[in-house]
């Protein structure tokens, strides 16, 4: 489904089914969304780029009818421009890639563009904002990186708060999302958010108890908790 911009942005809480049962994927999509998850965000892992590995572009397809709402596939994975074409044609609805993945971010964006992808950039930790700051025209959502990707259940890096205002601020009033991902929970989500964030993303606090009652409540304790 096409997603757009809402300038007034809102609050987006993006379960990651990094922490969903890889053997229901469907189903937990399908229960998320039921209950109140208005992204779902996909982790494809290479085991190079990042000490892991999870979902190819099959998988996504394959979960893609499931996915109502809009899905956020963010690439942990070095090169990413031979795969963005696999990952568009999966049914990514954002394509997001990492700065660090690559030496020609303009180029891999204007690949997702051209491919009828949103176009988004994640960066890790010690990346500073100044990669982004002349493609920003290029750009429909930046990912700040809350940990060092690879895995779910880390850590909150608290000194990032301060990036996630600084990046609010180099975005101004361009129409780009801001999103956080790694360790956020309603303890987290609430600095990411007064910093300036509208998407959330959290895997093992959503899927935290592993009943749809569960995922209910794990994301409405998110939702209130920026409030
Ligand atoms: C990790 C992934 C995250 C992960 C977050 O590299 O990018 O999306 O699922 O998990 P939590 O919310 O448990 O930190
Ligand atoms: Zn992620």
């Amino acid at each position: 489904m096409p997603v757009t911009f809402d300038p007034s942005r809102p609050l987006n809480i993006a379960p990651s089914i990094l922490s969903a049962d890889f053997a229901r994927l469907g189903e937990e999509i399908t229960a998320v969304e039921a209950q109140g998850a208005n992204w779902i965000h996909v982790d494809p892992m290479d085991g190079h780029f990042v000490p892991n590995l999870t979902i190819g572009p099959n998988v996504v397809a394959a979960i893609r009818p499931y996915v109502k709402t809009v899905m956020d596939v963010h690439l942990m994975i070095a090169p990413a421009d031979p795969y963005l074409e696999a990952f568009a044609k999966a049914g990514s609805d954002i394509l997001t890639v990492h700065a660090e993945a690559g030496p020609h971010l303009d180029r891999s964006l204007q690949a997702i563009r051209g491919l009828g992808c949103k176009a988004g950039v994640a960066i890790n930790i010690t990346t500073p904002l100044s990669v982004i700051e002349y493609c920003l025209d290029k750009i429909d959502l930046i990912l700040v990186m809350t940990i060092n990707p690879g895995f779910g259940g880390q850590k909150f890096t608290p000194s990032i708060v301060d990036k996630i205002a600084a990046a609010r601020k180099m975005i101004g009033d361009r129409p780009i999302w801001l999103e956080v991902d790694g360790g956020i929970d309603p303890t987290t989500a609430p600095l990411c958010r007064q910093a300036g964030a509208d998407v959330m993303v959290a895997g093992s606090a959503v899927f935290k108890g592993g009943t749809p009652k569960d995922y209910g409540k794990n994301i409405a304790a998110i939702r209130v908790s920026c409030e």
